[in-house]
């Protein structure tokens, strides 16, 4: 088990680096998932990166962040000690092939004990490498969560995967077979928004919109692994969306688009969860 309490967790992405603990109680927090780090640096995308629909954001920002190397550097310079002083934090993995998600592991191995979790990306829709199309090719991909296993043999490892690629359910089952302590489901999902000026937003959707699918995803990977820990993740906006992913199976709940709207939410929903420690 995850040993966090309450089980509500900063999703990836949406939290950045820890810019959102100062908007936030961090006491009805369990944890804090810091944005993916690939193995390569990955710049800025093209504005609009983001767009609000009555149901769902959909964003490009495609993994933006300073690479793995930058990010050690920060970390061993104590850039990062204000997160770890306040909350658990989830340490968030990617990569564009699956040589660089080894790589990435051989890089962080030094430091995982500092995390709660790592937590893989393996479902990024927003890249065009890596991300979802890694699970594509099932053998391979089931070879590299072997040999992460191997390689953080003491770690809590959770794959977060997506609606796309294969199956959600049989990507589950090859996590569990690798001894992987659990999943996140789901990321986002491709959508296409347009703006009422004719511009096209292609990007991940999140937010409500998701939620019936997410819902349906921890159910399905609940009635097939008993074993598996499961971070829900998707249009988690109020402490009765939060009960129905506990129902449905889910052992914590992450919130991501829902900081944009209003970030007391996370104090409505770790008091919900207060009791629901599993
Ligand atoms: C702006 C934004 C950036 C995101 N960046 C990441 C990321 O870096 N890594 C990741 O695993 N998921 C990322 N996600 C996906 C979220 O972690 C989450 O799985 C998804 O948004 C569904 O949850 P939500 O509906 O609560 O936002 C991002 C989502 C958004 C909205």
């Amino acid at each position: 088990m995850l040993g966090i309490r309450p089980p509500l967790i900063i999703a990836s992405g949406p939290g950045g680096y820890g810019e959102y603990l100062n908007l936030i109680n961090s006491k009805c927090l369990g944890a804090y998932t810091l944005k993916t780090v690939t193995y390569k640096p990955r710049s800025l995308t093209e504005a609009p990166r983001m767009a609000f629909g009555s149901f769902y954001l959909i964003n490009h920002i495609g993994l933006e962040n300073p690479g793995v190397d930058k990010f050690l550097e920060s970390l061993r310079l104590g850039r990062y000690d204000g997160i770890f002083k306040r909350t658990k934090v989830i340490l968030s993995l990617g990569g564009d092939d699956l040589k660089e998600y080894l790589k990435i592991t051989e890089k962080v191995k030094p430091h995982v004990d500092r995390f709660v979790a790592v937590e893989y990306n393996f479902s990024c829709p927003n890249v065009t490498k890596g991300g979802f199309l890694l699970t594509a090719k099932a053998d391979d991909w089931a070879r590299l969560l072997g040999r992460i296993r191997e390689l953080l043999p003491k770690t809590f490892l959770l794959a977060k995967l997506g609606i796309e690629g294969i199956l959600i359910e049989r990507a589950a089952g090859y996590v569990n077979e690798a001894g992987w302590e659990g999943v996140t489901l789901v990321n986002t999902v491709r959508g296409l928004h347009m703006n009422p000026d004719g511009r096209i937003l292609l990007g991940g959707l999140s937010g409500p919109i998701l939620k019936p699918i997410s819902l349906r995803a921890v159910y399905e990977v609940r009635k097939r692994y008993q074993n598996l820990y499961i971070v829900a993740a998707g249009g988690v906006y109020s402490a009765s969306d939060a009960r129905e992913f506990i129902a449905v199976g889910a052992n914590a709940i992450s919130v991501g688009s829902a900081l944009f709207k209003d970030p007391n939410v996370i104090e409505e929903i770790g008091k919900e969860l207060g009791g629901v420690v599993k």
